[in-house]
């Protein structure tokens, strides 16, 4: 495996693979403080012959950041990510300098409008702009054929999924499902964030998920009633405030009043404050 900062010198090893025979190139975009969840999402660009060549991106990308939220305080684990990522297979480690991917004078974002509108969209404004406008630039620097996003951030997959039909790029997009602790939690850079006590009551999100696909499972198809049991569930956890919890449309991401088999598949997404940490997490319904 090599390290690259330089987009030049990314773009170059990704040349020579090519020119020695890679036929496929698969990129992992992440923020680093990397764990098992990042490792699965390297095990799914590299199997069912997606990728012969994988680069990992490591890039805390200050854009999709508020300015009130943890930039500054986001975990920064170099040395471990290193280990990890040269472990779990990856050809390319790129960890490129904020003023290569934002030349000087930078004035060019890209928008996802609608998608973007509720969930986190809605409680963390120009997100999803910092997230569809850095994954742009990795995408423009890397030229991957494939990348992979976790379905743990289920609204920037669905946003990713958007930007790059809408913007006709040539990268196929794959969903790789949510990596969680024995116990259900899912694995997340934040959880760091969490003491003893907070590690318990973030077992919220997860029990309040599985609670709406139990009353889902036992016929229940009214979205109000799935989401009060959950919500009873967030409560009885102690979680310290739910930020959202609702029923949408999986591709849309709009609300729904009901579900049931004859409607469009349907996903539940949770957000809560556990201690220091943001959480969030989502299930199939
Ligand atoms: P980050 O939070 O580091 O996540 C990088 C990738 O890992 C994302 O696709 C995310 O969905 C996935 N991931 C995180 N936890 C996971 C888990 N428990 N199971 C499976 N996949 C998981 O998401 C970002 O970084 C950034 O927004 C980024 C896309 C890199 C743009 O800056």
């Amino acid at each position: 495996m090599i390290t690259v900062s330089r987009v030049a010198d990314l773009r170059a090893a990704v040349a020579r693979a090519r020119a020695a025979g890679t036929r496929r190139v698969g990129l992992v975009p992440t923020m680093g403080a990397l764990h098992e969840g990042h490792r699965s999402l390297l095990d799914v660009v590299r199997g069912a012959g997606r990728a012969d060549f994988a680069v990992v991106s490591v890039f805390v990308n200050p854009t999709q950041f508020g300015p009130n939220e943890d930039f500054s305080a986001y975990p920064r684990t170099p040395d471990a990510d290193a280990a990890l990522v040269a472990g779990a297979g990856a050809d390319v480690l790129w960890m490129p300098d904020a003023a290569d991917l934002y030349p000087p004078g930078a004035q060019t974002f890209v928008e996802v409008t609608e998608v973007t509108k509720g969930l986190c969209g809605a409680r963390r404004p120009g997100h999803f702009r910092g997230v569809a406008t850095v994954v742009a630039k990795l995408f423009a620097a890397a030229q991957p054929d494939v990348a992979v996003f976790g379905e743990k951030d289920f609204q920037q997959l669905q946003t990713l999924r958007r930007m790059t039909q809408d913007l006709l790029l040539p990268v196929e997009i794959v969903g790789a499902p949510t990596v969680r602790e024995p116990d259900g939690l899912a694995l997340s850079s934040r959880n760091r964030y969490l003491d003893a006590g907070d590690r318990v009551r973030a077992l919220g999100l997860s029990r309040a998920l599985l609670a709406l696909q139990a009353h889902r499972a036992a016929g229940e198809t009214r979205v109000a009633a799935l989401l009060e049991a959950g919500r009873a569930v967030l409560a009885e956890a102690g979680v310290d405030r739910v930020d959202y919890l609702e029923v949408v449309d999986a591709e849309t991401l709009v609300p729904l009043d009901a579900v049931g088999p004859a409607a469009a598949p349907a996903r539940a997404l949770v957000a809560a404050f556990v201690g220091r940490a943001r959480l969030i997490d989502n299930m199939p319904l």
